[in-house]
């Protein structure tokens, strides 16, 4: 009885406490709230259940160099939490949903990256992203910036974890194209601002100027395949350090429409796309592109482990990493990246190497990530 008032008032201490951090927001007005109730209605429209426009995409599974190399643990892609086969497990936005998106910073600050350019590839950073909201740390690999250059996608076999994260921290790997203004990411975190849990879970997220949007929390993303939410869990197949790796396979792809498709899993498995028309910078070609780790962790909050949260000893079974990393090239064509320059935000505390390791059968380049950060626990 007495436990049961314990734990009762604890959980009312949750609720309060997680409003107050996680959400970290004053009480809507009634305004907001009818801006909010306005959005929910038009974003849960009921699903489209045919896409009208023919997919200009010719990307196959015999394109892929590594379908067959490797004999990793690859995630499988599935419905999560196993709807009858046939219904459309479309994840319907709440109001919760809405509110934590109001609290989520721009995935990284745009202006960042485009201005590491050959005459600049030791790596060393300009200085890490700092703002009044707290850091956000990255540790990269990426082509080499060439203005000239035009990607229309890229890919990656990332190994999954599932970091601990409290609060407003958030963790994970991803895959990034962009070019000016406009980003594409894919990828997997773990982000109790945006999904209200700690699982490890899929995301992609689109910046296209001012605009930007986390999934399918705001119009832009047309989903095609709804067997494959677009926060799918992987706490099925999760990695732990020493052990064997799992990992999930994930590309940007542009159609020769101009509009960027995401793919999953070996067999290309098409989930939807970005139209063209969201784009001004995107409407053509990317010209960067680049794989690795990110962590945020909010002011006052020491700068928390990335990745496995050790640095990388060269040894996948070990080390967080992405793999597999490809390129595709403005005719579509799959090239295996074998060049990158790295860069961390902060080297005392986090690496990356790029560099080739056995993979079952054969080598391959990983990008391998990470490090304790300021915790004094490694
Ligand atoms: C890039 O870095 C490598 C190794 O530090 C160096 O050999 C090369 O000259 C650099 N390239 C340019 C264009 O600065
Ligand atoms: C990121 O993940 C590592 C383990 O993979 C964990 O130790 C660390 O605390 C996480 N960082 C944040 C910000 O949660
Ligand atoms: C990597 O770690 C695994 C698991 O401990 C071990 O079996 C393997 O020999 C290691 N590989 C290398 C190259 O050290
Ligand atoms: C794949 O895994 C199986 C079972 O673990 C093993 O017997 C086989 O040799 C592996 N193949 C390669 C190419 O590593």
């Amino acid at each position: 009885m007495h436990q049961r008032i314990v734990q009762q008032t604890l959980l009312v201490l949750y609720f309060l406490l997680s409003h107050n951090g996680v959400e970290g927001q004053k009480k809507l007005s009634k305004l907001e709230d009818a801006e909010l109730e306005k959005q929910l209605k038009s974003l849960n429209k009921p699903a489209v259940k045919t896409v009208k426009m023919k997919p200009t995409l010719s990307r196959i599974n015999k394109d892929s160099t590594f379908s067959s190399a490797t004999n990793r643990s690859s995630t499988i892609w599935s419905k999560d939490g196993g709807c009858p086969f046939g219904t459309i497990p479309v994840k319907r936005i709440t109001k919760d949903d809405l509110i934590r998106l109001r609290n989520m910073l721009p995935p990284e600050d745009v202006t960042f990256v485009d201005e590491y350019d050959v005459s600049n590839n030791n790596s060393e950073p300009n200085g890490r992203y700092i703002s009044s909201q707290g850091y956000k740390v990255v540790a990269i690999a990426q082509i080499p910036y060439n203005p000239n250059s035009k990607f229309a996608g890229a890919g990656m076999d990332t190994a999954l974890y599932n970091p601990q994260v409290k609060g407003q921290q958030h963790n994970g790997s991803r895959l990034k194209i962009h070019k000016g203004l406009d980003i594409l990411q894919v990828g997997w975190r773990v982000d109790p601002t945006l999904y209200g849990d700690t699982k490890t879970r899929f995301f992609i997220h689109f910046q296209a100027g001012k605009i930007h949007c986390f999934n399918t929390l705001c119009p832009g993303f047309v989903q095609v395949n709804y067997d494959l939410p677009l926060d799918n869990s992987f706490m099925d197949t999760i990695s732990q350090r020493g052990g064997r790796p799992w990992g999930a396979r994930m590309y940007i792809d542009r159609d020769l429409a101009g509009n960027w498709w995401v793919l999953v899993s070996q067999e290309f498995t098409r989930v939807g796309f970005w139209p063209q028309s969201l784009f001004t910078d995107l409407k053509s070609f990317a010209t960067n592109v680049d794989w690795g780790g990110v962590v945020y962790s909010p002011p006052g909050v020491p700068e928390p482990p990335m990745g496995s949260s050790y640095f990388p000893i060269e040894n996948s079974s070990y080390d967080a990493y992405c793999v597999g990393v490809i390129i595709f090239n403005k005719k579509g064509k799959t090239i295996e990246v074998d060049k990158t320059i790295t860069h961390i935000d902060n080297p005392n505390m986090y690496k990356v190497e790029f560099i080739q390791l056995s993979y079952g059968a054969k080598d391959m380049y990983f990008v391998l990530y990470g490090g304790p950060g300021e915790s004094t626990h490694v």
